[in-house]
C-alpha cells in the first residue's frame, strides 16, 4: 500500500519566543526538528506534505533545499489541527492509499516505531490508528478515552476534559495512520464546538465511529519518542534525551565514550570500533569516523566530515567539511575547514586553514597530501594545495602551492643580541 506522510508545522510555537525563528526549525546537535522528522519517514512514505504557516517563507525554504520529495502545502490562518490535514485534499482527490500523519515537533520518534505502527495498522485491518502512550504526568495532552470493552472511544483535549478525564493517564501522541479513501471526506465536517474553538483532528476518531469504521489505538512502550517541543525548556532536555539514546548507540557497536556526561554526538555520524571519544567533544551534523581514531577532549566537528581510520583529533581542535586519511594527526588547537588531509600528514599546534574571505564570502579548500607536515602556528591560507611531503616551517604563512617534498619558512631569521636585556 502507499503511503503519504502529512507533517504538522503551521503552528505559532509561541513558547518558544523566538523573534527570528519558527519552532519547527529550531536545531538539536546541527540538524532541525522537522529535519529529524522527515529523515525518519522519508524512506516510508513516497511524498511527504510538510504543513506551513506561521514562518511559512522560511519553512519552505527549508524544505526545497533539503528534501526532494518533500512538497509544502500552505495553511492560513491556522485554523487547528484537523484543518491543517485537510489543506492536502486537493493533493490527494484521487489517492488510495494511507495517509500518517506526524507533527513536525517531534524529533525523537524513530523511523523502526513508524514502521511497526504502520505494519500494526495493516494487520489490525485499521482504518484508522492512532498512537498512544501512558505518561505519568499526561497535563497538556490530548488523553484517550476508551469503551468498557476497552476499544477506542475518543480523544479528549486537555482543555475539554472533565476532572475525572484529566486522571487518564493514556494520551495521544499526535500520530496517525488512516486509508485515506475512508477518512477524506472527514475533514470538511469537524467542528469547532471545543474549548479552542478549533478544527480538531482528534474529531476524526468520533467521526470515524459514527462511520462504523475500524478504530484502533497502538500503545507505544517508549514514550520518551514522541517527546514534543514547546519550549527551550522542552529542547534542551530532548536534546539530553536523544544524546542518551545516540551515545548508548556507539557504545553498543564498540567505541569507548569516556564522559557520556559531557558528549555530544549526532545521530547521523557513523563511528568506527574502538574508536575513543574523550570528554567534552562535539560531533554535530553528519560526519564519518573511522576505526582506533581518537577524538578529543574538547574536540568539536561540525558536520561534512570524513575521518578515515587511526586518526587523532586533539584538544581544542575544530573540524568542518574536511577529509582526514588514516594514520594523520590534528593533535592542538587547530581549525581545519574545507580541507583534504591524505595519509601521515602532522599538523602541528595552533594551525588553521584560512578557508573564508570575508569581503569575496567565498570559501576556499586546502590540499594537503599524503606525508605533509605542518609547523606549529601555521595559518594555510586558500585555495592551496600542499604535494606530498611538503614541510612547512613552525609560523608558515602559506599563501601558494607548495611543491613535493619541499620546506616552505616565511620567519624572518632570528636574531639574537648579547646581553641586550641586562644593557
Ligand atoms: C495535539 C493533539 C493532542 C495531542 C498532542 C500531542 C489536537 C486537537 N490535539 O495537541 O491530542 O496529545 O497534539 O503532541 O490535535 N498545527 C498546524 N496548524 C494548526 C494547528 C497546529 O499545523 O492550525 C501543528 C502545530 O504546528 C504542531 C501540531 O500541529 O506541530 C500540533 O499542534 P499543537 O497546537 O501543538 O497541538 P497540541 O495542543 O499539542
Ligand atoms: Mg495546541
Amino acid at each position: 500500500m502507499d503511503i503519504k506522510a502529512v507533517i504538522l508545522a503551521a503552528g505559532k510555537g509561541t513558547r518558544m519566543n523566538s523573534a527570528t525563528t519558527p519552532k519547527v526549525l529550531h536545531e538539536i546537535m546541527g540538524k532541525t526538528l522537522l529535519g529529524y522528522v522527515l529523515d525518519n519517514v522519508k524512506n516510508l512514505a513516497s511524498t511527504q506534505y510538510v504543513i506551513v504557516g506561521h514562518h511559512a517563507q522560511e519553512v519552505e525554504n527549508f524544505v526545497k533545499s533539503n528534501y526532494s520529495s518533500a512538497k509544502t502545502v500552505l495553511q492560513t490562518p491556522q485554523l487547528g489541527t484537523g484543518h491543517a490535514v485537510s489543506m492536502v485534499a486537493p493533493e490527494l482527490e484521487n489517492y488510495q492509499g494511507f495517509v500518517l500523519i506526524l507533527c513536525g515537533d517531534t524529533p525523537l520518534i524513530k523511523e523502526e516505531t513508524l514502521k511497526n505502527f504502520v505494519e500494526f495498522h495493516q494487520s489490525q485491518n485499521s482504518d484508522l490508528t492512532v498512537m498512544s502512550t501512558i505518561f505519568d504526568n499526561p497535563k497538556g495532552y490530548g488523553r484517550i478515552i476508551r469503551e468498557d470493552n476497552n476499544s477506542l472511544k475518543c480523544i479528549t483535549e486537555e482543555k475539554d476534559a472533565t476532572d475525572s478525564e484529566k486522571l487518564i493517564k493514556e494520551v495521544n501522541a499526535g500520530i496517525y495512520c488512516l486509508d485515506w479513501s475512508k477518512f477524506k471526506n472527514a475533514f470538511s465536517q469537524l467542528k469547532t464546538n471545543n474549548a479552542q474553538g478549533e478544527y480538531y483532528l482528534t474529531d476524526i476518531i468520533s467521526w470515524g465511529k459514527a462511520q462504523n469504521l475500524n478504530v484502533n489505538a497502538y500503545i507505544l512502550e517508549n514514550s520518551d519518542e514522541i517527546y514534543g517541543i514547546n519550549s527551550r525548556l522542552n529542547l534542551a532536555q530532548a536534546a539530553k534525551m536523544m544524546n542518551k539514546r545516540n551515545l548508548e548507540k556507539y557504545m553498543t557497536e564498540g567505541v569507548t565514550i569516556v564522559d557520556p556526561d559531557s558528549t555530544w554526538i549526532s545521530e547521523d555520524t557513523t563511528i568506527g570500533q574502538d574508536t575513543i571519544i574523550y570528554p567534552a567533544t562535539y560531533i554535530e551534523g553528519k560526519n564519518t569516523i573511522g576505526k582506533n581514531c581518537k577524538i578529543g577532549p574538547c574536540a568539536h566537528l561540525r558536520g561534512g566530515v570524513e575521518v578515515l581510520d587511526n586518526v587523532k583529533i586533539g584538544n581544542f581542535v575544530e573540524v568542518k567539511k574536511s577529509k582526514i586519511c588514516s594514520n594523520t594527526n590534528v593533535g592542538h588547537l587547530s581549525y581545519i575547514g574545507d580541507s583534504e588531509l591524505g595519509e601521515k600528514v602532522n599538523i602541528g599546534a595552533g594551525t588553521i586553514t584560512a578557508n573564508y574571505n570575508p569581503l569575496t564570502k567565498i570559501k576556499s579548500k586546502t590540499v594537503l597530501k599524503d606525508n605533509v607536515k605542518i609547523g606549529s602556528n601555521s595559518v594555510l591560507v586558500a585555495p592551496v594545495t600542499l604535494e606530498e611531503g611538503a614541510n612547512v616551517g613552525a609560523g608558515g604563512i602559506i599563501t601558494k602551492n607548495i611543491p613535493a617534498w619541499a620546506l616552505a619558512i616565511t620567519r624572518s631569521p632570528l636574531k639574537i643580541l648579547e646581553n641586550w636585556v641586562k644593557r
